[in-house]
């Protein structure tokens, strides 16, 4: 005997359509999603550690830097661990987590430069303890990969950048002189395809690991005496 499915009525029928589009879209949304987190996904370590002796006789420093893929947070340890070597106490902490910096002496602050401003760890850590940095020394590093071919250092004119869109915005604060500007790693698989083209016009021809840790220990041997 042959079967028949029963006809479906309109208001069933319509059911079952919103039911089929809602189940591809969310398909397509993660897939998506899962597109994102691939080209963004690479593994970094949040890193935090402290170095150097607790002691009251010992000046205190804070670096409080963010990152997206993880070369601020390997020159954030580089930097500490000069600064140790040179008698300091260091507390390496994401910005985002920091709380209180009554205890230091001195903070250092580290942020990679986004399409020409720093991350919003290091943006609202600014922001947050301001009124307390404007009464302590205060150095900060700014990572990038806008750097000259021949010295391999970061352009001079990421300063002036930062200087207009982060530091002009707290003028309690005074960083102190050498801002730190050190090269940091940039792949083109870590944005969008479509921006690909505009970085490559803007002069962001070149992708690699630009960092170099004699560029950090240079900064860091620099900025030692000035924190204490
Ligand atoms: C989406 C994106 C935007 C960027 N914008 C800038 C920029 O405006 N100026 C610049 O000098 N570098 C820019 N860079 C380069 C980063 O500063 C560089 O890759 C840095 O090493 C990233 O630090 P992180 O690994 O700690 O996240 C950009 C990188 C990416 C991925």
């Amino acid at each position: 005997m042959k079967k028949t499915l029963p006809a479906l009525s309109f208001k069933n029928y319509f059911r079952y359509k919103i039911i089929r589009v809602s189940l591809f879209a969310s398909c397509m949304l993660l897939l998506a999603a899962a597109g994102f987190t691939s080209a963004w996904g690479e593994n970094y370590t949040l890193f935090e550690k402290s170095c150097g002796t607790d002691n009251s006789t010992v000046k205190k420093v804070l670096i409080a830097y963010d990152t997206k893929h993880g070369s601020t947070a390997h020159i954030a340890e580089k930097i500490g661990d000069v600064l140790c070597e040179n008698g300091l106490r260091v507390d390496i902490r994401l910005a985002y987590h920091v709380d209180d910096i009554s205890a230091y002496d001195a903070v250092v602050i580290g942020s990679p430069v986004y399409y020409s401003t720093f991350l919003p760890g290091t943006l609202k850590f600014l922001d947050r303890h301001k009124a307390t940095l404007a009464n302590k020394k205060v150095a900060a590093f700014v990572i990038s990969v806008s750097v000259d071919k021949t010295t391999g250092k970061v352009n001079t004119n990421v300063l002036n950048m930062i200087t207009s869109t982060v530091f002009s915005k707290f003028p309690e604060i005074t960083f102190i002189d050498p801002v730190g500007l050190l090269p940091g790693k940039f792949y083109f698989k870590e944005i969008f395809p479509v921006e690909i083209i505009g970085f490559k016009l803007s002069g962001f021809a070149e992708s690699g690991n630009l960092m170099n840790d004699d560029f950090v220990r240079a900064w860091a041997e620099q900025i030692a005496p000035l924190l204490k």
